[in-house]
Parts: structure tokens; sequence; C-alpha cells
């Protein structure tokens, strides 16, 4: 019987977005740890799923015309088939729609009522009619409009039952004192321990403007705020609802990783929650950074939002875990940019590693027919590295326990570096050449295909293809689930005499130049206009376009593509405008023009010369044709 559980969950998704690599990076992560906790012995469950209530996911089906749960159904496939794709191992897949999880969120409901801590009383907030959404006073654009139409909100009550989880305010603070783990990274567990101390307010936990969620159990009028129905799903997909012998194996969770934007419901709502039913707390709740890409904050309206699946055909699966989990430490924020990618993958995955298997093998078929070797004559350079594969070990556990999966792949990579200078040290293609050292060169490249050996462990959990293709190679059971880790870990337990399989590069290098210009030409081609984010006319009226008269324009020396214009905007008002249209206009073509003017931009310096507004041009293919209005419209006329 196997007494060593480890529980690791990522968030639920929410249905209303398609996946992007911010949703494959906790997965992939869960997925690194699981996998090591299994080699390691471990009985573990793995769960993942999705988050498929509230009032988003109505608006969206809405948006489309389908019901929620017809979107739901649409969008999970996604979900599913990437997580195949990224070669994921969760052990269960659960959607807030699955009717266990219904039941168990109504159970759990119950038992924070029993115990005395849901109460009725009247939620305030204000509400977008047309929209259907009450937002916070924060979220409002200009006061009071919507965040989301644009138009007027109003103050609106409605009846909502309350969680008191003020009432836990001093208890978590205990529990979050007394298991210094609980919160990570450390920098993140201050955020939360001040926001507690300010206060908890009780929270407000259902609501009757919309429908699409689980019913309050006896009040089927009110639906169940989505965070408490979404939190839930931790312990409904391992058993709470019949309190099964699988949930008292697995509960408490040893990890819950979370993006560091939710990790509030996590450390706050879900702890006071579980107190309020009787439950233990989760043992640790991790928050990692977020992405951007090329720079760029992820979104829908800027469209730069990764395909993963896009990715992966690209560059294939192990290069982009290996990438997102090496790049940036787990709790900070991140930049995803081709060049580093490709980089990764040119210096770390195909130089390092692929070229350290391709060179050994290459010398194992040269000098000994493709059969591996013996060792036969130890040296001072093999106890250094013997020594160094123990270390490693050491190292990848600590920082694998501590979610530091960049430190355990540097460490792992460390092995790598000294496995390629050991066979320069050693120089085989030396030892080659003289026939009485032959014991010696076996000894060398047994040492290094037994390390290579080491690495198929060691990168098994991140890069789990790249490890069965290594053993593949070594010509090795590829099948690591069902093997004896602490065998495996020990030293020369490679079998001499076995021959060796197919020798095939790892990762192909990849011409940075070319793909990105591949890349660039493509996007021509195919990405469809970014769409622009909406503005509502209260945006629109703080820019003053008026017609402006062009008095005068020069070129400006030392510059392409800026004319400096004086231009008359009424009321005496002459202005200096620098416009970027020297390449279709020569200075006389403009002058006596009446053009359209962006009045009130900040004035700026442009190749130090001195810019007071902007004249509005359309940009058609290669050239600038200038907004023009006619003679008869007088300057300083507003166009709105
Ligand atoms: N449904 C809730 C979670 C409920 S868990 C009980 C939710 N869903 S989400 O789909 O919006 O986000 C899921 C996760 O993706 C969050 O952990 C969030 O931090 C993560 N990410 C979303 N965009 C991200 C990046 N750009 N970068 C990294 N992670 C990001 O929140």
């Amino acid at each position: 019987m196997n007494n060593k559980t480890f529980y690791v969950t990522t968030p639920i998704y929410y249905v209303n977005d398609v996946p992007h690599i911010g949703h494959a990076y906790t997965t992939v992560a869960a997925d690194v740890l699981a996998r090591y906790k299994r080699l390691c012995g471990y009985d573990v469950f793995f769960l993942t799923g999705t988050d498929e209530h509230g009032q988003k996911i109505e608006q969206a089906a809405q948006k489309k015309g389908v019901t929620p749960k017809e979107l739901a159904d649409t969008v999970v496939e996604r979900f599913k088939s990437l997580w195949v794709k990224l070669n994921i191992s969760n052990d269960k897949f659960i959607r807030t729609t699955d009717e266990e999880h219904k039941k168990a969120v109504q159970k759990i409901f119950k038992k924070m009522q029993e115990n005395g801590d849901i109460y009725l009383g009247e939620y305030e907030g204000w509400y977008c009619t047309p929209c259907e959404t009450y937002w916070t006073e924060t979220q409002l654009l200009d006061g009071n409009h919507c965040p989301s139409c644009g138009r007027e909100t109003h103050k609106l009550k409605e009846p909502s039952y309350f969680f008191r989880m003020s009432k836990y305010q001093d208890e978590l603070l205990k529990y979050i004192e007394e298991n210094p783990d609980f919160i990570q990274p450390p920098s993140r567990k201050n955020e939360i321990v001040s926001f507690i101390k300010e206060g908890l307010k009780d929270l407000s936990v259902s609501r009757v403007s919309f429908k699409w969620g689980i019913p309050v159990p006896g009040d089927e009028n009110h639906v169940i705020y989505v965070w408490i129905d979404a939190l839930t799903n931790y312990i409904s997909a391992i058993g709470y609802l019949d309190e099964t012998e699988q949930f008292k194996k697995y509960w408490p969770a040893d990890v819950h990783l979370v993006g560091k934007d939710i990790l509030r419901f996590h450390t706050v709502y879900w702890p006071t929650m579980l107190m309020s039913a009787g439950l233990p707390l989760p043992k640790k709740v991790f928050a990692h950074g977020w992405w951007t890409v090329e720079g760029q904050k992820m979104s829908k309206s800027l469209g730069n939002a990764i395909d993963p699946n896009w990715l992966v055909d690209t560059f294939g699966v192990d290069a982009i875990r290996y990438f997102l989990l090496r790049e940036v430490p787990f709790g900070l924020d991140g930049d995803f940019s081709f060049k580093a990618l490709i980089h990764r993958i040119n210096g770390d995955l195909a130089n390092d590693l692929g070229n350290l298997l391709n060179r050994t093998l290459g010398m194992i078929k040269r000098y000994f027919d493709g059969v591996i070797p013996a060792y036969k004559e130890e040296d001072e350079s093999d106890r250094e590295l013997l020594a160094k594969i123990e270390e490693v070990f050491e190292e990848v556990d600590k920082h694998l326990n501590n979610i530091a999966f960049n430190k355990a792949l540097i460490a792992i990579w460390q092995l790598v570096s000294e496995l390629n200078k050991y066979i320069d040290k050693n120089a085989p293609w030396m030892l080659a050449k003289d026939e009485s050292k032959r014991d010696r060169l076996e000894s060398v490249l047994y040492l290094v295909l037994d390390g290579i050996r080491i690495l198929s462990l060691l990168i098994y959990p991140f890069m789990p293809d790249t490890a069965k293709e290594i053993r593949r190679q070594l010509n090795l059971d590829i099948d690591l689930h069902k093997s004896n880790f602490d065998e495996l870990k020990k030293v020369k337990q490679l079998k001499s005499g076995i021959k060796i399989g197919e020798v095939k590069q790892l990762f192909p290098r990849i011409d940075e130049k070319e793909f990105l210009e591949k890349i660039s030409k493509e996007n021509e081609k195919t990405m469809p206009e970014p769409s622009v984010e909406e503005i509502t006319i209260d945006h629109f009226s703080k820019v003053v376009i008026k017609a402006g008269k062009i008095l005068e324009a020069e070129k400006i020396v030392k510059s392409e593509k800026l004319l400096k214009l004086k231009v008359d905007l009424g009321n005496n008002d002459i202005r200096q405008i620098v416009a970027g249209v020297a390449k279709s206009y020569n200075p006389e073509d403009l002058k006596g023009k009446t053009v359209a003017v962006v009045s009130n931009l900040k004035p700026a310096k442009l190749m130090g010369v001195k810019s007071e507004g902007m004249i509005l041009a359309a940009w058609v293919g290669d050239r600038h044709v200038v907004v023009e209005l006619p003679d008869d419209v007088p300057a300083g006329s507003i166009i709105k």
C-alpha cells in the first residue's frame, strides 16, 4: 500500500475564452510536478478542468447565439485537446456543470449554512440594465458608466445571501502564520496578510439577477456565486459529495497552482469556506506571474494571444514545455518572444543537450560498432562527474519541492554542461588512436552514456517525449511510470553489450532570421486586422478635431519623412505641426490646403522640432493621403 500521496491542481479555466499560453503555463507546471512525484513513487492525483457557470459565460453565449451549455461543450473540447497535445497527464478533468459537482457545491453551501455562516441580506452595486450586469464602483468608467457598453449605470439592490467571512479573520491569520509555506512566493503572502488585516468583510455569495449557475438549496431564485462554485471543484472532483475513500486519501491538496490575479480567492475565500465547512485547508497555494507577448499584454482585442496549438505544431511540444518553465522564475512575470524561444531551442536544447547525445552516440557507433561498452578503468575526472550526478538529484528535488522550475532546469543543464566538458577533457577521439587506451575509451564513453541515461530521468517530468526518445536511442525501457526511481537513480546502471537504437537528432536548429521573416510574411497574409478596443462616445469626444489651413510647409533637414507646417486653426490660433508625410508630398503641394487637425494633442518634439497637433491622413498601401476639406470650410471649424 502506497501511503505517500500528492494532490496538485490547476485553476479551472473559464469557457468564454479559448486557451492561450497563460492557461498552458499553469497546466504544464502542474504536469511537471505530477510527473515528478509519480516518478518518486507518490500516489498522485492531478486535477484540471473548466469553470462554466456565471454571468460572463451566460453573456458570451448570448453574443454567440447559443446556450451557455452549448458554448461550454464546444470550448471544453479545445481545452481537452490542447492538454492531449501538450502531454498533460491529468487524472481527472472536472467541469462545473458535472452533476456531482453541482451537488457538492450545494452540500458545502448547506454545511456553511448549518454552521450559521450564511444569512440573507442585500447586495448593492452599479447595475447596467442592457448588459444585466453589476459593476463595482472602481470598475465604472467616468464615474457611472458601464465598462462594457459605455452606457449609464444606476445603483441597484438585490437580495443576496452573505457568507460571514469576517468571522474567520483571526483564524485565517493564525493559519497563515503557523504555516509559513501556505502562501507562496513569500512576497505575495505579505500582500494577502495586509489585505486580511485591513478587515475581512462578509461576502455576497448569491445572485438573483441571472440564472446560469447552481441554485441555492432551498431558495432556487438565487444562484450560488461563481467563485464559491468554482473553488469547490478541488474537493468535488475527488469525491467530497459522498466523502469517499478517495476524498480522504487526497484532501487536503498538496498544492494549488494559480495565477497571481486569483491568489486572493484561493487564500482568503477558499480557506474561510473550508473552515466554515469544517474541512482541512490546502497545504500550499502558489501564485505564478503573468506572461506578456512580445512586450504586450495578451488580449483578445489586440489579437496577440498566441494559440498554443500552433506553437506546439511549429516548435514541438517539449520545446514549448521547456521554454515556459525555463525562461522565467515561476513567481515572476515574463515575456514570450520568438527570439527568446528560438534562442533557448538553439542553445539549450539543440546545442547543449542535442549535441551531447548526438556526438556521444556517433562515437559509440564509430568506435564500438553501436554497442554499449563496459566501465573498466576509473580516474579522477570520473569521480568528479559521479559526485555531480549525486548532487543534481538532490538539487532538483529541493527546487521542485519549492516549485522553482527554472532552478531545477538550471541544475539539470549544469549536468549537461559537465558531461560535455568531461568529453572534451577526456578527448575520446585521442584515446581511440591508441590501442593501449582502449579500456579508458570504453570507460569514458560508458560513463557519458550513463550520464545521458540519468539526464533522461531528470528531464522526464519537463520533457516526457524527449526523455523517451533519448531512452529509445539508448535502447532502454521507455515506460518510466512503473520503474523504481531509487534504483534508476543509481549510477552505472546502464547495461553493456547492448546495441543502441537508431540515432536521431533531438532538436533541429531554427534559423532565427528566416523564421522571423516567414512569420511576418504569414502575419501580413493571414492575420485578421486586430480588432480594436471599442470606445464610448465620451472617449471620442475628448479628441478635438478642427479644420486647419496650411499657411507654410517646409522640409526638416536630415529627415526623409517629416515636414514642418504652419497651420491656422482660426481665432488667431497659429500652430507649428510636424507631419510625417514628406515621402508622399512636397512642401508646396500642401500649402493652401484645408486639412483635419487633432488640435488638443499634447505638444511633442519630433527630430527636435516642436509639434502642436497632428494632421490626419489615410495610409494607402505605400503612401499618405492627407484628409482634405473643401476650401470654403473656415479654419477652426470643429469636426465631429
Ligand atoms: N475560472 C477562474 C479560476 C477558478 S479556479 C477555482 C479563472 N479562469 S481564467 O481562465 O480566467 O484564468 C485561469 C488562469 O489563467 C489564472 O490562473 C490566470 O492567472 C491564468 N492566466 C490568464 N492569463 C495569463 C497570462 N497572460 N499569463 C499567465 N497566466 C495567465 O480565473
